[in-house]
């Protein structure tokens, strides 16, 4: 499919956790794009008490505030629903009443304003981020670490991508938030851990390194998360005990993910032609100690690293609208009768891209 020099404006809505957001973002790839609004509710006061999100609250929650954040990000934007080119919402994977309620809004919109729909992925949306901020090219190595994925996969275009690893068990950032709450670090626990490992000495207590030197680039978290869990366990422990557990965990996934990514690295080396980057997208991109392990391995095996800000890193509509503008440009829209997908692996979205 040809693509088009035409700059494409796109209104964005993600409703698939426990973020509600909407934005506006005008461009053309390979971007960099602008953004021209970025409007984002978190839920986590609602969530809290919980511990964790609760599917139910998060649908009701999203309802409740979804059509203001549509006219406060057209208002910011300075634009009127008519003056967009496509209306683009997240249709999954994700918790299946979050996506259904944006996809549908979504649809109404279009619908009203007689503009086409365009259905991402929000994987997808995660991984073309990039493009959004630095106007990365293709093709790029990209490690999606977040709460609910973690992914080290091959990009080559939209909708074109090779699975090299997953993780056969827990997510990086819920093993973070897991972590944190056996550390009594509150909910969402990842950025908390983070701060108290800052304080900690990570050689106190050793802790596993899962799938270490395997072959292919599977990940392996949950006995890592188990080992803390025992620890925890069988002593009580002090704050700057704590502090230790959590330096001694951030290390080991920081070894973990060095580890799998160089894999990744090397097989990427054999398959693909140029694009020596490594993209990291996901919540758990923030934190900085990943960051500069992440850096010294692009050092030692030459490849550039592109971290997008941390406010696009997490879960946004910016992501979304710019996934809106990559499709728009291929001329990729979506029938009104598109279905929310609970589960929707990034692979699957290949017969729609170029
Ligand atoms: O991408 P994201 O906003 O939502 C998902 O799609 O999952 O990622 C949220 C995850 C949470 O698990 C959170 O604890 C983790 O990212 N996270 C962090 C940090 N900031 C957010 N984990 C470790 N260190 C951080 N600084
Ligand atoms: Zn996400």
């Amino acid at each position: 499919m040809a693509s088009s020099s035409k700059a494409f404006t796109v209104l964005g809505l993600e409703t698939s956790c426990d973020e509600t957001a909407v934005a506006v973002v005008r461009g053309r790839p390979p971007g960099p794009g602008e953004i021209l609004s970025n409007v984002v509710h978190s839920q986590v006061r609602e969530h809290r008490p919980y511990g964790g999100v609760v599917p139910e609250i998060a649908a009701r929650a999203h309802v409740e505030i979804l059509d203001d954040l549509v006219a406060m990000a057209l208002d910011q934007a300075g634009l009127g629903l008519g003056s967009v080119d496509a209306i683009a919402a997240t249709a999954g994977p994700g918790l299946i009443g979050g996506v259904m309620i944006g996809l549908t809004t979504a649809k109404a919109l279009a619908l009203a304003a007689d503009r086409p729909l365009v259905a991402i992925n929000h994987l997808e949306a995660h991984a073309l981020t990039a493009r959004l901020t630095g106007g990365v090219g293709f093709p790029f190595l990209l490690l999606l670490i977040s709460g609910g994925h973690c992914q080290l996969l091959a990009v080559e275009g939209v909708g074109r991508f090779r699975l090299y690893g997953t993780t056969i068990d827990d997510a990086i950032g819920e093993a973070f938030d897991k972590t944190a709450k056996l550390l009594e670090l509150g909910y969402p626990g990842g950025p908390a851990l983070e701060t108290l490992a800052r304080q900690g000495n990570p050689k106190r207590f050793p802790l596993p390194r899962p799938m270490l030197g395997r072959d292919g680039c599977d990940f392996s978290l949950s006995g890592l998360k188990t080992a803390v869990r025992q620890l925890v366990r069988a002593e009580s422990l002090d704050v700057p005990a704590r502090a230790d557990v959590a330096a001694g965990f951030q290390a080991a996934v920081a070894d973990i993910l060095v580890d799998r990514t160089r894999a990744a690295m090397l097989r990427y080396r054999t398959e693909i032609e140029g694009g020596r980057t490594l993209v990291l997208a996901g919540g758990v991109a923030a934190n900085r100690a990943i960051r500069s392990a992440l850096a010294a391995l692009c050092s030692e095996q030459d490849f550039s690293l592109t971290v997008p800000p941390t406010d696009l890193c997490t879960d946004n509509a910016a992501m979304v609208a710019w996934a809106g503008v990559e499709r728009c440009a291929l001329g990729l829209f979506d029938d009104l009768s598109t279905a929310p997908r609970a589960r929707w692996p990034l692979e699957e979205t290949a017969s729609a891209g170029s």
